[in-house]
């Protein structure tokens, strides 16, 4: 497969400096962030402030080298990767649904976030329930609860 070329529109702040500690998901987060995107995207935000939830693409500029199989904070057993939502992945790419609290010119003020502080953002799509909320699908491994984490370690981390 040929390389792609990503260039990031912009940049979330967070009050989450380190990933020990930062919440694994946005269902446990309280944290507002803010998401900066760059001039040349600007008025690609038009229309955004009618939507209660965005989705934030966004690269794990800090994940260690990937694996294969990792053990995640939800539970104390080995998963493949692709089953799993931890950061060390080949392409280390992140997806969270955030709270849209309100726009600020080019900045999105944001509820509920799991980002590290200054992580590059890729891309911004509006949360639509009826095509993104599946209630009922099963959960796979995450059904069986066997660890109640909400906040994450290093083990993803790369060394510094
Ligand atoms: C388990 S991941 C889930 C992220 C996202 N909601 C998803 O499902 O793709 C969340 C953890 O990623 C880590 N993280 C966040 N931003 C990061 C970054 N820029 N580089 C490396 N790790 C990051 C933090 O430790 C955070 O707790």
């Amino acid at each position: 497969m040929s390389p792609l070329t990503l260039t990031p529109i912009g940049v979330i702040r967070s009050p989450h400096r380190e990933a020990a500690g930062a919440p694994i998901q946005p269902a446990y987060a309280a944290a507002e962030g803010r998401v900066i995107v760059e001039p040349a995207y600007a008025e690609a935000l038009a229309d955004l402030e009618g939507f209660d939830r965005i989705w934030l693409l966004y690269w794990f500029d800090r994940a260690r080298p990937w694996m294969p199989r990792v053990v995640p904070y939800r539970d104390t057993r080995t998963h493949g990767l692709f089953a799993t939502r931890a950061p060390a992945r080949p392409n280390p790419v992140g997806m969270s649904v955030v709270r849209l609290l309100r726009r600020e010119g080019r900045e999105l003020v944001v509820g509920g976030i799991d980002v590290l502080d200054g992580t590059p953002l890729l891309d911004i799509k509006p949360y639509v329930p009826a095509w993104d909320a599946w209630p009922d699908a099963r959960a796979g491994w995450l059904d069986a609860r066997r660890a109640a984490r909400e906040v994450a370690d290093g083990r993803f981390h790369r060394e510094e």
